[in-house]
């Protein structure tokens, strides 16, 4: 539970911390802060960066296999993302998480004067278009637990994605009057709840043969394009058409292929108690290890196929579940007993994480590079043209006589190792072969340059990493023995995260 809880903090930060933050923000001992925090290095879910506290993209997994299991982002998002460019204005998927309600897709126009939300944002149902529609199926429990938290949180504050409750401007509170309005006519609008300007129009899709919902479509957009009037005419039958046909995608929808579960988990969690004892909380690393054995086709699970996915013993994968169900973040079903996740999984990491880009996943990959072989290390796209690259990240080294490149630079594509590697998807020859690029510059004297692909989830060359040296510190020969093995290190460990991150959200290549 602490080690959720530093998770949560971190979320809420935006994705860093140090440790003394982390004290503060916890209220837990800094002794027990750098346990949680060693536990979580190791299991690659943060990195150490000087003093502060880094969550990895390697995290999203966590989310992934909630999104996964769900199988609602896979079957729908590509109607959202269309009905985004039809209409050029940001449309969404959320799902309900008690009384608030959870983005699990966002096909955002990036624009002035509006807030953006993200994957894994949770808002306060009462002050969305999704919110009354969810309402609609609340038990006497839910709305119970709603009166309760809008009387202790009167402004919001247990909602850091959106901005405070502007008391005054609301002073009476129509959530039960939306609510049965959605009901009657089975769309939700938010006429700027949120912000002055925000407005967004809702319409529920429902699962197959029944009436539950299963999320809530939502188009974005703002008072200067579009009044909340305007929206219900002008947008609302486009929507309703787009709902339509995601409803048919989930009637005809194949049944789920089973990934395979993660294996040796368990292994990996004793070994690394033996090498690194008190530092290392067995019980945070076993009770996330459970969550990565729910998947597309995995979604409801029975206690012993977690122990069996896992490797855990029984009674160690029931305490982890018993503990996570009472994060709320997973569910039992009260009728056959398996187990779910919920939306709350991505409370832990995603929202910051599914706003990454490729220079970014690089840039901690290219430091290490370039301290390991103490020589500059660059990550490069090819321009629109394909004529030129431009360099999108890079890790100088102390070296006085080190390549002249900064980030943006751009160079001819065929002068260089890094063009060469992102040439070789189109033109196949030596390089696409050997899987590298050798270059001497012929830019700048004396300049060496050792590229290789980074491929994206689908096999394709989005980016070259690259190492450049002086010509006279590193024969042909060695920088194929020597360097490039540690090049060819750095590009898969930035491949594996771009594909995790990748997985559910547009990871921007520049
Ligand atoms: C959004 O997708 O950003 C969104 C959706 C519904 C709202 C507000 C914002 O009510």
């Amino acid at each position: 539970m602490r080690g959720v809880a530093v998770l949560h903090r971190l979320t809420e930060a935006g994705g860093t911390l140090s440790p003394s933050a982390l004290e503060r923000a916890t209220g837990l001992a800094r002794s027990t802060v750098d346990r949680v925090t060693a536990t979580l290095a190791r299991m690659g879910y943060v990195r150490l960066d000087g003093r502060d506290v880094v969550l990895t993209p390697r995290l999203m997994e966590l989310g992934n296999a909630y999104l996964a299991a769900l199988r609602l982002p896979a079957l729908l998002n590509a109607r959202a993302d269309a009905l985004a460019d039809e209409l050029d204005e940001s449309v969404s998927l959320a799902v309900g998480d008690r009384d608030g309600i959870r983005f699990i897709h966002q096909a955002t126009r990036r624009r002035a004067m509006s807030l953006s939300f993200r994957i894994g944002d949770l808002l306060p149902a009462e002050r969305t278009a999704p919110g009354p529609l969810f309402a609609t199926q609340w038990t006497d429990g839910d709305w119970r637990r709603w009166h309760e938290r809008r009387a202790a949180d009167p402004e919001d504050r247990g909602f850091p994605a959106v901005p405070p409750r502007n008391l005054s401007a609301q002073a009476v509170d129509d959530f039960e009057q939306r609510t049965a309005q959605a009901a009657r006519e089975d769309w939700s609008l938010d006429d700027q709840l949120i912000e002055p300007g925000l407005v967004a129009i809702s319409v529920p899709v429902r699962y197959p043969d029944t009436a539950r919902i299963a999320c809530v479509a939502s188009v974005v957009s703002h008072t200067s394009r579009h009044s909340a009037e305007d929206l219900s005419t002008a947008l609302l039958p486009r929507l309703r058409e787009t709902v339509t046909a995601m409803e048919r995608d989930l009637r005809e929808a194949p049944a789920p292929q089973p990934a395979t579960p993660p294996s040796d988990l368990a292994t990996w969690t004793a070994a690394s108690k033996q090498e690194l004892g008190r530092d290392f909380i067995e019980s945070l690393a076993r009770g996330l290890t459970v969550l990565t054995a729910f998947g597309e086709g995995r979604a409801a699970l029975t206690l012993a196929e977690v122990a069996k996915a896992t490797g855990l013993a029984r009674a160690t994968a029931r305490r982890a579940l018993i503990t996570y169900e009472h994060l709320g973040l997973v569910t039992q079903s009260a009728t056959n007993r398996t187990f779910t996740p919920t939306p709350r999984v991505l409370s832990l990491g995603f929202p910051p994480l599914s706003r990454t880009s490729l220079p970014r996943i690089a840039q901690p990959h290219l430091e290490d590079l370039a301290a390991e072989v103490n020589e500059s290390a660059s990550l490069a796209v090819l321009t629109p043209s394909g004529e030129e690259i431009q360099y999108t990240a890079r890790a100088a080294t102390a070296r006085i006589m080190s390549a002249n490149i900064t980030v943006g630079t751009r160079q001819p594509a065929r002068a260089t190792a890094p063009g060469q590697v992102l040439l070789s998807d189109t033109t196949p020859e030596a390089v696409a072969a050997q899987g590298y690029a050798l270059v001497d510059e012929e830019l700048e004297q004396g300049l060496r340059s050792l590229a290789v692909p980074i491929h994206d989830r689908t096999g394709h060359v989005v980016a070259a990493a690259s190492v450049a040296m002086h010509a006279a510190r590193h024969t042909h020969e060695q920088c194929v023995a020597e360097l490039l093995p540690a090049l060819r290190t750095t590009a898969t460990r930035i491949e594996t995260d771009l594909h995790m991150a990748a997985h559910f959200t547009q990871v921007p290549l520049t």
